[in-house]
């Protein structure tokens, strides 16, 4: 066998495997669904008492008659939310504009997708219209939303087609990228290998230096004013180098947040980050006469063990150093996510049926996280947080 076909086979086995995986995932109906929540979990996320719920969302009251039923869907807590006056959507009329939050670090396996993936759920969770947008060939938000990157995610259904337009393109092509999720309050732009060409067509006319009716940095920032008025919140998941589909996602971006563990070899790629933005907004000052400037630039520690000194340690270096830079918690580390296989679920999916201490604590970690990403959008929006 030459080396080619030995090559092509791996391949193949391996998205056999990840293909077989996504299919038992999906099962019976060949989609992953989003659990159901207990009256306690749903009331917490509104922000009420259980039994104010009860009475918003038209549930028996509990302990009266036949036994109450003890879980609500998402399209119940969101009528419920809607009953209790809470749907925390933008509101246009007030100048609020689609807010997008890019995670992005030049490391690797920093948990940006991680990141990303339970932002964009606890987002939707608390009532937003999110759009996640997987700017990474090898597709791990794609996949962990149960399409199969491979075979599912073409030129013509990633941001590949946007870039690809012509004058004569249909007026709704960026709304039709965007599918809908078994998550409701969710939309995906969804990446696969075929991502690598907008990729080369942006590092080709950075090349070119033709001007341009839209400038090549700009791309996804048109992507998304084209989809705005679906969305409240974009969520933007990146590859782990410089990249000019990183680029465009700064060039988009109202906040960052930057995900490392406290490791020193994520802390020295986490440095070499500000280094590169450092440069890259200077460069872009130099040349436009005006800033790429953020609402919000925050460091995430992820991943956290805080029984590891050295992490401690680290953890309350980059306090000290940088103060409100760093988000105000760290994520946890779980071995719910550690140790599950492909198209795992997110600690918003998951269900414990054993150890529930241990998940409390970490759930607690994202939730603290993700309210402090969404306390910044909201004083963006010049909201109270
Ligand atoms: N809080 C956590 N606890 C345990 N494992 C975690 C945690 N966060 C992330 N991981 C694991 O670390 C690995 C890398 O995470 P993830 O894929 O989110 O990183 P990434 O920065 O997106 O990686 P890449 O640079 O390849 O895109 C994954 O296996 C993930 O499950
Ligand atoms: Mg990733």
């Amino acid at each position: 066998m030459d080396q080619a076909e030995s090559f092509r086979q791996i391949a193949e086995v391996l998205r056999a495997a990840q293909r077989t995986a996504i299919e038992v995932e999906n099962a019976p109906e060949k989609r992953k669904r989003l659990r159901s929540f207990s009256v306690q979990e749903a009331a917490a996320l509104l922000g009420t008492t259980p039994r104010q719920l009860r009475q918003a969302a038209g549930l028996a009251p509990e302990g009266k008659g036949i036994a109450p039923r003890a879980r609500l869907d998402f399209p119940e807590l969101q009528a419920a939310r809607a009953a209790l006056g809470r749907m925390p959507r933008r509101d246009p009329a007030r100048g609020e504009a689609l807010a997008t939050v890019v995670f992005t670090n030049f490391k690797g396996g920093s948990a940006k997708t991680t990141s990303s993936v339970h932002c964009a759920q606890y987002l939707a969770l608390q009532g937003f219209r999110v759009l996640l947008v997987d700017l990474d060939s090898q597709a791990s938000s794609t996949a962990q939303f149960g399409l199969d990157p491979a075979t599912e995610v073409k030129a013509s259904t990633c941001f590949t087609a946007w870039l690809r337009r012509g004058a004569g393109a249909a007026p709704d092509l960026a709304a039709s990228l965007c599918q809908r999720t078994y998550w409701p309050g969710i939309d995906l732009l969804p990446a696969g290998a075929a991502l690598a060409e907008a990729e080369e067509t942006l590092a080709r006319r950075a090349a070119s230096g033709e001007a341009e009716e839209i400038l090549y940095f700009d791309e996804l920032a048109a992507f998304l004013s084209a989809v705005a008025p679906r969305y409240d919140v974009a969520v933007i998941d990146t590859r782990p180098d410089v990249n000019m589909l990183m680029t465009t996602a700064l060039h988009a971006a109202t906040g960052l947040v930057i995900p490392t563990r406290a490791t020193m070899t994520d802390l020295a790629s986490t440095a070499e980050f500000f280094a590169h933005l450092a440069s890259y907004t200077a460069d872009y000052h130099a040349a436009f006469g005006h800033g790429l400037d953020f609402a919000f630039a925050r460091i995430l520690v992820t991943a956290y063990d805080p029984t590891d000194r050295s992490q401690e340690a680290l953890l309350a270096l980059l306090r000290e150093r940088f103060g409100a830079r760093v988000l105000p918690e760290p994520f946890l580390h779980s071995r719910i996510m550690g140790t599950a296989g492909f198209g795992k679920e997110t600690l918003y999916e998951y269900e414990p049926s054993t150890d529930r201490a241990a998940y409390n604590r970490v759930i607690a970690s994202a939730n603290a996280v993700n309210q402090s990403i969404e306390d910044e959008l909201r004083r963006h929006w010049g909201r109270a947080a």
